[in-house]
C-alpha cells in the first residue's frame, strides 16, 4: 500500500547547508496552531488526495527542541507521521545519528524529503514512504513526532497506545491529545510542545511475595499513565500510598494498617509479569490473578 521511493538519484539540487538559523520569534511561516489557514480543504495537486493537515513545516529551532524533549539518541528509531519535507527525520539523523522514517500522503513532500536527506548525506539512515499516516505501521518506533492537529492526534491515540511499545516517546508540536494528558509540556513564545510516554497496560489484580514473606496484592485501575487502586497484605486491607507508571516501570508504595513503615516496590512490566527492578523488597514477580 505504501510506495517506497529509493535513493538512487545522484542529482540532489537543494543546498546541503541550508539549515536555517531563526529565532523562535521569527516563526513566520504561519501561526504554529494553523489558525491563519483554511481547514476546509487541504487538497493537493494529486486527484483524490485530501490531506488531514496542511503542510506547514516546523521551524528548525523548534525541530531541535522537539528532539531534545524526546531525548532522541542514536539508539532510537524515529517516525515522523506527516513528515512534510523530512526536516525532523533528517535533523535526527544528522545531529543524533538516529535512524528515521517519514510518512506523508503528499508525493511532492516525499520527493522533497528524499532530496533533502540526500543533500544532507544521511539517505542511508532514513526512509520516506508515501501513505496515509492513519493506516501506516509505526509499531517499530521508539520515538514518534507529530505536527498534525488535535483531532488527528486523538484519532491516532488508540493506535499509539496499543501498537507502540511501552516507553516509546511521542512529541507533538502545537497540538495535544485530548484527555491523554502529556507527561511534559514545554511552552516558549507561541510554541507549545507536548511529550507523552506510552504506558504499559497494568490494570488488573496482581499478587507477589515480598522478601519479608508477606503476600502483597493490588487491584489497579488505569487511565493512560494514571494509576489508582487498592492494596492488601496477607489478605488484610492496606493503603496504596503511591502508584507511578512511567512507560514499562511501575512504582508502588504500600503501607499496612498496622506497621507504620510503607514499603516501596519498583517493577518492570514484562508481558504478563511485573518483575522486580533494582529493588530488593520483592521476592517473586507479580503475576496477574483473577479473583472469583
Ligand atoms: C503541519 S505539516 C508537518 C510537517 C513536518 N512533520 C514538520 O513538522 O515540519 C503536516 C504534514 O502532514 C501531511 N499529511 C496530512 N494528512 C496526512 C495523512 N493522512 N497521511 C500522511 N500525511 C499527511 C501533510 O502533507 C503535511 O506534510
Amino acid at each position: 500500500m505504501y510506495r517506497e521511493l529509493s535513493f538512487d538519484h545522484d542529482d540532489y539540487s537543494i543546498d546541503a547547508d541550508n539549515e536555517s538559523d531563526y529565532d523562535l520569534d521569527d516563526y513566520a511561516l504561519s501561526d504554529p496552531n494553523f489558525s491563519d489557514l483554511n481547514f476546509d480543504d487541504y487538497s493537493i495537486d494529486e486527484p483524490d488526495i485530501i490531506l488531514d493537515v496542511p503542510f506547514v513545516p516546523t521551524d528548525e529551532k523548534v525541530v531541535h527542541a522537539m528532539l531534545d524533549l524526546a531525548e532522541v539518541t542514536s539508539k532510537d528509531i524515529l517516525y515522523d507521521l506527516g513528515c512534510g519535507d523530512g526536516r525532523i527525520v533528517v535533523a535526527a539523523a544528522m545531529h543524533r545519528n538516529t535512524r528515521g522514517i517519514g510518512i506523508d500522503m503528499d508525493p511532492a513532500r516525499i520527493a522533497d524529503a528524499m532530496e533533502y536527506a540526500g543533500n544532507a548525506g544521511v539517505e542511508y539512515m532514513v526512509n520516506f514512504f508515501e501513505g496515509d499516516l492513519l493506516e501506516a505501521d509505526f509499531s517499530q518506533a521508539t520515538v514518534v513526532t507529530l505536527y498534525l492537529l488535535d483531532l488527528v492526534n486523538v484519532e491516532l491515540r488508540p493506535r499509539l497506545l496499543d501498537e507502540l511499545r511501552p516507553g516509546t516517546r511521542i512529541v507533538s508540536h502545537a497540538f495535544d491529545m485530548g484527555d491523554w494528558k502529556p507527561d511534559k509540556h514545554h511552552s516558549f513564545g507561541s510554541v507549545n510542545l507536548f511529550k507523552w510516554i506510552v504506558p504499559a497496560k497494568v490494570a488488573g489484580t496482581w499478587e507477589w511475595q515480598a522478601t519479608s514473606g508477606e503476600t502483597y496484592r493490588v487491584e489497579l485501575k488505569q487511565k493512560y499513565q494514571k494509576i489508582t487502586g487498592n492494596a492488601w497484605i496477607d489478605d488484610q486491607p492496606a493503603q496504596l500510598k503511591n502508584a507511578l507508571l512511567n512507560g514499562d516501570m511501575l512504582e508502588l508504595v504500600i503501607k499496612s494498617e498496622t506497621n507504620s513503615r510503607p514499603k516501596g516496590f519498583v517493577m518492570r512490566c514484562e508481558g504478563k509479569q511485573l518483575v522486580a527492578a533494582d529493588d530488593d523488597q520483592q521476592a517473586t514477580p507479580a503475576i496477574k490473578i483473577t479473583i472469583p
